[in-house]
């Protein structure tokens, strides 16, 4: 091919990948407002295990819960349907990130609990498909991603929302392999999806009386996107008085995340999506590392609630997998508990999960034999959910580590 059919042949592919921005953007424009549960007859909770470890620990936040919500469960108000088939073997035989199938499933759904998904990458025994997580993410248009992360002790309480549909995630699988010398990624900003995860920073950051956003970029050298993205939080904040707000580069804000003096003044962050993605696992390695954050991806019709860690393929490979730790998994049962109205058992879990992980610790998972299995370390959690006096222990507790 000359240099002029080549271009040609890649400007063809780029006006591919606008037109279905504009498909986006116009799907967007016409969301209408947030999903009301509490006008739900039923609330049904889709259960996906996915791959490796994911089916073990995910079993096990089932289980605490259909515990949790028994009574509404035995009235119909909540039905949960188990959802097979978002296996990396079954995605890789129909070659699709999520199966045709699995996503007229996932569709029935109000909210989803969802374990980890292998995602592929070059060089990987499995063919090189999307990742079914980004995959779900867009299908559903799930688009903010909230991440908190608590480390009283430390006075660190932050609050991540990662826009989750665009960014350089947008067009991660649709790149441009031009000839073998030049490889071109994009990046995309949309005022839409800027305007919504930015404005869902500053409600969290108001209602929650938190009162602070953090807006995260690197506007000085990114300037299209990344400074979309920054002019948009300026006219959001100005909606905001009352909320405190600031902007810092990605790079000095990774930084500064291990400084302790600086880092407890953070409260709500607002970022695109891979700096989100990077920042967010920085942030869970000091309340104890991915394993033990969770996860809700938003949207207004749908929302997903997941464990920030990976598969662990080599558990399930050396026949340890009934070992993993199902913390990550229950801790986005908890907020996907919240997100549906049931704050008291949202509140509960949380106690629960810092007694039994953080402070009494009477169990530990080390991930093999030597340590307890999930499924031990879940009935720990409803023994402990059966405490009447749960709230004064988890209170005790509390006071003797962050005095
Ligand atoms: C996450 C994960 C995913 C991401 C991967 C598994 C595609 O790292 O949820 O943070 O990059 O978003
Ligand atoms: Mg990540």
């Amino acid at each position: 091919m000359t240099k002029q059919e080549t271009i040609e042949k890649a400007k063809e592919h780029f006006g591919k990948l606008l037109e279905a921005q504009f498909d986006r953007v116009d799907m967007m424009k016409k969301q209408s407002k947030f999903l009301d549960y509490s006008k739900l007859d039923t609330i049904i909770i889709g259960i996906v295990g996915g791959d490796g470890i994911g089916p073990y620990i995910t079993a096990q936040a089932e289980r605490i819960l259909k515990f949790l919500l028994k009574d509404d469960f035995e009235k119909g108000k909540v039905q949960f349907k188990e959802i097979d088939g978002l296996t990396i073997e079954n995605r890789v035989r129909q070659m699709k990130p999520i199966p045709d199938d699995v996503l007229d499933e996932l569709k029935k759904c109000h909210v989803i609990l969802k374990g980890p998904t292998t995602t592929p990458r070059a060089g990987d025994p499995w063919p090189n498909i999307e990742s079914a997580n980004v995959a779900m993410r867009k299908e559903l248009d799930l688009f903010a991603n909230v991440r908190p992360v608590k480390v009283p002790e430390e006075g660190i309480d932050w609050v991540f929302y990662r826009e989750n549909t665009e960014g350089a995630y947008a067009l991660g699988s649709d790149g441009i392999h031009v000839n073998d010398d030049i490889s071109v990624d994009f990046t995309v900003a949309t005022y839409e999806g800027s305007y919504r995860i930015i404005k869902a920073a500053f409600d969290y950051a108001k209602k929650s009386g938190m009162n602070k956003v953090t807006v995260v970029t690197k506007a000085n050298v990114v300037k299209t996107t990344d400074g979309k993205f920054l002019d948009i939080a300026r006219k959001v904040a100005k909606d905001y008085p009352e909320v405190e707000w600031d902007d810092w580069y990605i790079d000095i804000m990774t930084a500064k995340l291990i400084d302790p003096n600086r880092r407890t003044q953070f409260k709500v962050m607002v970022l695109p999506n891979l700096y989100g993605d990077i920042l967010t696992d920085e942030a869970a390695e000091f309340q104890g590392g991915v394993g033990t954050a969770g996860s809700a991806n938003i949207g207004k019709r749908y929302a997903m609630f997941e464990a920030i860690h990976g598969s662990a393929p080599r558990m399930v490979e050396e026949n340890r997998a009934q070992y993993a730790d199902p913390s990550s998994i229950i801790k986005g049962a908890a907020m996907l508990l919240e997100h549906i109205g049931y704050m008291g058992e949202a509140k509960r879990l949380q106690m629960a999960l810092d007694i039994c992980g953080q402070y009494e610790k009477k169990l530990v998972i080390t991930g093999r034999n030597t340590g307890a299995t999930s499924e031990e370390f879940a009935d720990y959690i409803m023994d402990t959910l059966n405490d009447p006096n749960l709230e004064s222990k988890w209170n005790s507790y509390v006071k003797k580590c962050c005095r």
